[in-house]
């Protein structure tokens, strides 16, 4: 370029789109995996003009990676599923505190972290499903009813590798004691139908098939599985009742599902709209509309579905503790063979 004025201009706004290319970005590490989300990134955009650059993983793995990256790391915000591993992210020293006016208007105190370091976006509840022909509800009761003689032959699990039953045995040590939660756990794999297996969504198509007529499931894949576009599913979800257990006493489950500002953001103002953007009522009914899970926000509605199945009493306990039960969880499955 001979002109110097021209080449000092390009150079200048080269500058600039580098900046506002920097400026206008969010990177995510997520462990979330739903299409909702996706579809809240791109509302964000719309609606601010920042990027959200989306990292999928498994949570674990991106929190080892988050700590490894140090300073250098890209991410600017963890999600997740899950208590204890919000609870175990917390832990590992990779996340900072976020608390603003917002931030405390749309979280109640019980939906996140006593310090701030993660915010609960939605909940959902791990519930017990149950085969609508063979089983009366007027039968169910509890969690621990479950290990009765009465269901031997009769329950459906998924591998005690996933989460999701992990941090159910954690909640019950943390309620019951390890004494009484592993006799729980001894006692459900006494009464099973088949060997640990699949995803939530397997164990309500198992009950379909008459494997066998009881479950653990989250409560959003059943409405996954009501609006599935494959009919089966469609059938298999209407054949399903859904149980919320221990209503006489600690409350259903709560699987959280949240947010938390990455120590070494880069994008720290970015990071913090967005959070704020996904706990405001617009983002709270989309993941209740697109996902069918509990707003953290009391503002939101809840999807007609969620609505239908009306109130309910939850566990209370402090979600960073599912984290520290979380190796006595794992060692109770491995010793009383749920596999
Ligand atoms: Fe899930």
């Amino acid at each position: 370029m001979r002109n110097p004025i021209l080449c000092a201009l390009v150079v200048m706004l080269l500058g600039v789109f580098r900046v506002s290319a920097g400026e206008g970005e969010v990177n995510v590490f997520t462990a979330r995996h739903y299409e909702s989300d996706k579809q809240l990134y791109e509302e964000f955009k719309k609606a601010t003009g920042i990027t959200v650059n989306a990292i999928s993983g498994n949570a674990p793995e991106l929190i080892e990676r988050i700590k490894r990256e140090g300073e250098s790391t890209r991410a600017d915000l963890f999600i997740t599923v899950d208590g204890g591993i919000l609870g175990a992210a917390k832990k590992s020293g990779v996340l900072q505190p976020v608390r603003t006016p917002a931030v405390d208007e749309r979280v109640p105190s019980h939906l996140r972290d006593p310090e701030y370091h993660w915010l609960g976006l939605t909940t959902r509840c791990r519930i017990i499903v149950y085969s609508k022909e063979r089983v009366n509800p007027s039968a169910l009761s509890t969690y621990a009813a479950l290990a009765d003689p009465e269901w031997k032959g009769k329950i459906l699990v998924r591998s005690s590798a996933g989460l999701y039953d992990q941090s159910l045995l954690a909640s019950l040590i943390i309620l019951d004691g390890a004494e009484k939660a592993e006799r729980w756990a001894a006692g459900i794999a006494a009464n099973l139908a088949r060997d640990p297996q699949g995803n939530d969504r397997d164990q309500a198509k198992a009950i379909a098939a008459g494997k066998g007529d009881l479950a653990l499931m989250n409560t959003y894949y059943i409405g996954q599985m009501l609006n599935s576009k494959d009919p089966e599913e469609v059938k298999v979800a209407r054949n399903t009742g859904l149980f919320f257990p221990d209503q006489a006493g600690d409350g259903v489950h709560v699987n959280i599902s949240g947010v938390g500002l990455v120590k070494h953001a880069k994008n720290r103002d970015n990071a913090v709209r967005f959070i704020e953007f996904l706990l405001d009522v617009p983002a709270q009914e989309g993941f209740s509309a697109g996902n069918y899970e509990f707003p953290v926000n009391p503002k939101a509605r809840k999807h007609e579905l969620l609505e239908s199945w009306g109130d309910f009493k939850t566990q209370r306990i402090d979600f960073n503790r599912l984290g520290d039960e979380n190796p006595e969880a794992v060692r109770i499955f491995s010793k009383v063979g749920w596999k």
